[in-house]
């Protein structure tokens, strides 16, 4: 090019863009996969349900559909000028959802949009990038929850000189582990109590960790029971039928040292006094479970030490009937027999053996079913067959029933509130006439306000929401949503936010490890201790890691679980604005668990105020994960939380 040329080609593009030789990169150009959001995937051009952009009756040619909580962290040099765009919620979802937009650079907020609703009209965003070298843009839900927040941004541009701008992937911190080692001497782990009804038969697993060999003993312990100081498993029927609480010490020894412990086994009608704890096999196996695989993973529980700290139930799901819609051979034979009762698939030949190895191990054995003709893997159920069915789960020796709702639907309607109630009331009398205690959890997805009645029809547990998966918006959106459902709550009956998704999980045959960051991890299972949720541990236990490990056995965290009191946690303070929030869990002994957690996408400074706890004087503060005491405080307390991270804190009222 001569330079005459070149120089009316500048002046060209001077000319097109008004005063400089800024370039235009679209955000609908960038790499769009590399965008983090609640629910669906990001799309070019067209809203998250792939409708034409339309904001306030305006449609859009350009720009990215996409859902709060969303981040997009882009890559500048410096030596970008302008970000602008169109900001509102899609007209397809109506006057539902609100969000709020908030821009980044180099963590100073440069914009923050108004809080925009459904048919509102898109809000102008225009920021100068003077020497910003990183933008995040934010998409928070409007402090409602992120349902319906198709969140559009339109006409999303960035005008630049050097470098293009791109989308980057957001930065993913390392595993890092902060529960201490648990001591080589004896402590006495798990819940305090342990509910039976009278006669039933009873199996318990004294949960210690410390160098073995150690001996048990026993203080206290009720005619019926006898105790194997080898392992620590007591077993056997209470003979006294009278409703009481028997009070009981255990005691641990070893080379080291040795450990005490007071318990009580409460003879009487409620079952799961502390929330359930254990694994269940659907979020990492679905419909591929087998014996084999359960057997593996009662096995893990001793293996691995998670039987040290009070994880008892081994649940089979879904899968373990015949399930006639499947091509799988080894689902297919016989639904029932000549008289009715059902019969396995032949991946589980032998039920009652399989639940004489849990408990011959110590731990309680689960399975699952549906009030309909068919489960929702559409193998067969319990309808009309449900005496027959909870017979058989009592002789193969079960201890917790996972009771769905799947294709019931077919058979009444799900808002009718007497016909939502009706199969579970069923159920559970069908349950109640077996000589053997089983825990009875609901799981209608939380349809009619579950925990108002619950408890009612006999649930144990019952499921708020529909199913988790391994993602931020899945577990934060379910997690954080539990707030207010607290009333509900206490010792034999609890609100269930589904299944644990750390470690490798996969619903099939395939595992990964969970997408989830270790931040986000801490806050799932700080989160969930926090709720006082049942704790069913997802993952395949043959595959668990040091890091997976490390957060399922924090005792001073499952401690937060299973405290007597029962108290579910509530939120207590929220910042909107920073994404941000503290809950705080009343426990038995009058302190209380307090999280902070930071939901934003940078790392904050967060703050708890006695007055948001209801406290009145100086407080002494410990770290639950990392087990340390941090000192005495007057009103307050500030820690740094990383993004998508908590901490958990025991407080208590100053001595003096
Ligand atoms: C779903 C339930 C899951 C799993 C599955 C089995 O309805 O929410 O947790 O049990 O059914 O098919």
């Amino acid at each position: 090019m001569n330079i005459i040329k070149k120089w009316s080609c500048i002046a060209a593009m001077v000319a097109v863009s008004g005063m400089s030789f800024a370039e235009i990169a679209w955000l609908d150009e960038m790499r769009g996969e590399r965008i983090e959001q609640g629910w669906g995937r990001p799309h070019t051009r067209q809203s998250v349900e792939g409708n034409p952009l339309r904001v306030g009756g305006t449609e859009y040619k350009r720009g990215i559909g996409t859902h709060s909580a969303a981040s997009i962290r882009i890559r500048l040099d410096g030596q970008a000028d302008r970000f602008t765009a169109k900001v509102g919620v899609d007209d397809e979802v109506g006057d539902k959802g609100s969000i709020r937009l908030v821009v980044y650079g180099d963590k100073t907020v440069l914009f923050e949009s108004n809080l925009l609703e459904g048919g509102d009209p898109a809000q102008d965003v225009n920021v100068d990038l003077g020497g910003v070298k990183q933008l995040l843009i934010i998409v928070n839900d409007g402090g409602n929850g992120m349902d319906y927040d198709h969140a559009d941004l339109c006409d999303a541009m960035i005008s630049y000189h050097g470098a293009k701008p791109e989308i980057v992937e957001m930065p993913v911190e390392q595993p890092y582990i902060l529960t201490p080692p648990a001591p080589p001497t004896p402590r006495i782990n798990g819940a305090a109590i342990f509910g039976v009804r009278p006669g039933s038969p009873f199996v318990y697993r004294i949960p210690a960790t410390g160098d073995r060999p150690m001996k048990f003993a026993v203080e206290g312990l009720p005619k019926g029971l006898k105790l194997d100081p080898a392992t620590g498993i007591i077993r056997g029927t209470i003979a006294d039928r009278t409703p009481k609480a028997h009070k009981l010490v255990f005691h641990a020894e070893n080379a080291k040292g040795k450990a005490e412990k007071a318990f009580t086994i409460q003879v009487g009608d409620t079952l799961a006094l502390t929330p359930p704890m254990g694994w269940n096999s659907w979020n990492c196996f679905a419909h591929a479970v087998s014996a084999e695989k359960v057997k593996a993973a009662a096995d893990a529980f001793i293996e691995s030490g998670l039987v040290d700290h009070g994880w008892i139930y081994v649940n089979i799901d879904d899968f373990w009937e015949i399930c006639p819609f499947s091509d799988d051979p080894t689902l297919q034979g016989p639904e029932r027999d000549a008289s009715g009762k059902i019969l396995t698939n032949s991946r589980f030949p032998n039920m009652k053996g399989l639940t004489d190895y849990i408990h011959g191990l110590g731990l309680r054995a689960g399975l699952y079913s549906s009030p309909g003709r068919f489960t929702c893997g559409g193998c067969v159920a319990s309808y009309q067959h449900e005496i027959q069915d909870a017979e058989s789960y009592a002789q193969w020796g079960f201890d917790y029933l996972k009771y769905d709702w799947c294709s019931y639907g077919d058979i009444a309607p799900n808002d009718v509130m007497e016909e939502l109630q009706k199969p579970y009331r069923l159920m559970n009398d069908c349950l109640r006439a077996q000589p053997r205690d089983i825990v009875f959890s609901l799981c209608q997805y939380g349809w009619g306000a579950v925990s108002t009645w619950g408890e009612s029809v006999g649930g144990n547990l019952w499921r708020t929401t529909g199913d988790i998966t391994d993602t931020w918006g899945s577990m934060a959106g379910i997690g954080f949503q539990q707030n207010g459902l607290e009333a509900f709550a206490g010792p034999g009956h609890w609100n269930d936010p589904d299944m644990l998704v750390v470690g490798h999980v996969g619903w099939g045959p395939n595992l990964h490890p969970t997408r989830l960051t270790p931040n986000e991890q801490y806050t799932h299972i700080t989160l969930w201790c926090m709720l006082a949720s049942p704790l069913l541990i997802g993952c395949d236990l043959t595959q668990l890691d040091d890091f997976t490990l490390s957060l399922l056995t924090n005792d001073e965290v499952i401690g937060v679980n299973q405290d007597l009191l029962g108290a579910q946690g509530f939120r207590v303070a929220k910042d909107d604005r920073l994404q941000t929030q503290v809950w705080k869990k009343p426990l038995a002994d009058g302190s209380m668990a307090v999280a902070l957690f930071n939901l934003h996408e940078i790392e904050q400074e967060v703050t708890v105020k006695w007055s948001d706890l209801g406290l009145g004087g100086p407080a002494q503060l410990r770290d639950a994960w990392r087990q340390k005491d941090l000192g005495v405080f007057e009103d307050h307390f500030t820690a740094p939380v990383a993004r998508h991270g908590t901490m958990l804190l025991i407080v208590k009222l100053s001595e003096k």
